[in-house]
This record gives C-alpha cells, structure tokens and sequence, in this order.
C-alpha cells in the first residue's frame, strides 16, 4: 500500500552527490523534503532543481533539510549539477540522492506505471521531527512543481505543530487562522487570547497565534 500520511518514513542509505546520506540520521531533528525527478539532463527537471537551491535559505529558516532524488547513477548526478548551476543561475547545495537499483523509489511509492514503468513521478514528501509523513502530492512528469506552495504548507505544518490552529484555503504566513472544532469556546478562551470571530459558531477565526 502507499504510504500514507501519519506513516513513518521509511529509512535509508544511498549515494548523494554530498556523499553517502542515511535519511533519518541527516534530518536530525529538522524537518525534511524529500522530492523526486523522473530523469537527468531534463528540462523541466533542470529548473526545479535551481529553484530549490535558489529558495535554499527559505527552507533553512524553516529549519528544513531538502533532498532530491532520480534513479540515475551518481555519475550522471555530478555531471548534471553544473548544468543547473550554470543554466539556472544558482549552486545546488543539498544532496541530490541516487537510486539505479530504485530502491528508495519503491519505498515511496514514487514510480506510478501509468506515467512510465521505470522513472519516477514528481513526488513530494514532507517529513516532521518525528520522521513521519506529514504530507505527499505527485505531480505528473509533465508539470514542474511550484516550490513557494512547498514553504507555504512547512509553514501551516510548523504552526499546526506548534498552536494548535489550523488553516483556511490559500492561507500565507501572517494570515488569520481557523480555531479547529474540537476544542470548545471555553477552552479556546485561554489557548487564544486573542479571540475569534465566528461567522458560523463551526468557523472560528482567530488571528495567528505567533504574530
Ligand atoms: C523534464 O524534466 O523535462 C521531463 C522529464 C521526464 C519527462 C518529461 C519531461
């Protein structure tokens, strides 16, 4: 079955372009993105991989370790990277894992047969502190990823973690949040001394918690 969110991610060691990584160990207590590419020397590929190294401080601030990974060898990896750098005006400074032997690739599901029987979807894994998945999307080879929606969602995940809150559609950093249902009105007084409105005694909305 695939992993679901709640799962534990499952653990590994491979080859990266930073040296040999085990996945639980290099995350720490940070969070971690896990995002695969179907293919090097790919164009669309190519600018994912620079817009993440471009937002690189982004994901720092949101104490957040980003690793990428394709089943191409590492050789073709550590070729590939001045390309992205040269091309997308930046320097790849995380680890870009790889998997030949597609292990990592079926332990998370990332390769969807449909989309190609040996190349793996554009799949997104965000892992907490607790090493379990916090959330997954899968994007078809066909569509580059948006990397900003990548931060946005760590900050939801770190202020759900942290406030108990959680958040309206297209909700940013700074916006006004959503007290959930399962806490009453008399304890939601002290836990948010900010107050709420209440449009619907169901929708609860109270400025964010940490501004
Ligand atoms: C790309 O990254 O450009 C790409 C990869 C696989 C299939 C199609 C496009």
């Amino acid at each position: 079955m695939a992993l679901q969110l709640g799962d534990e991610a499952p653990d590994f060691t491979a080859e990266t372009t930073e040296g040999t990584i085990n996945f639980h160990e290099y995350l720490g207590d940070a969070w971690g993105v896990l995002f695969s590419h179907p293919k090097d020397f790919t164009p669309v590929c190519t600018t994912e991989l620079g817009s993440v190294a471009r937002l690189k401080s982004e994901f720092d601030k949101r104490n957040t370790k980003v690793l990428a990974i394709s089943v191409d060898p590492i050789e073709f990896h550590t070729g590939w990277v001045p390309d992205i750098n040269e091309t997308q005006n930046t320097e790849v400074d995380y680890p870009l894992i790889a998997d030949p032997d597609r292990k990592v690739a079926s332990l998370y599901g990332m390769i969807h047969p449909n989309e190609g029987r040996t190349v793996t979807v554009r799949s997104v894994f965000i892992v907490g502190p607790d090493k379990k998945v916090k959330l997954t999307i899968n994007y078809p080879q066909s569509t580059g990823r948006n990397f900003h929606e990548i931060l946005r969602v760590l900050d939801a995940l770190q202020l759900s973690a942290k406030h108990s809150v959680v958040t309206p559609a297209d909700w940013e950093d700074g916006d006004d949040c959503i007290i959930p249902p399962a806490i009453p009105d008399d304890e939601a007084k002290d836990r948010f001394p900010k107050g709420w409105t209440a449009p619907r005694p169901y929708l609860r909305m109270t400025p964010q918690p940490d501004k």
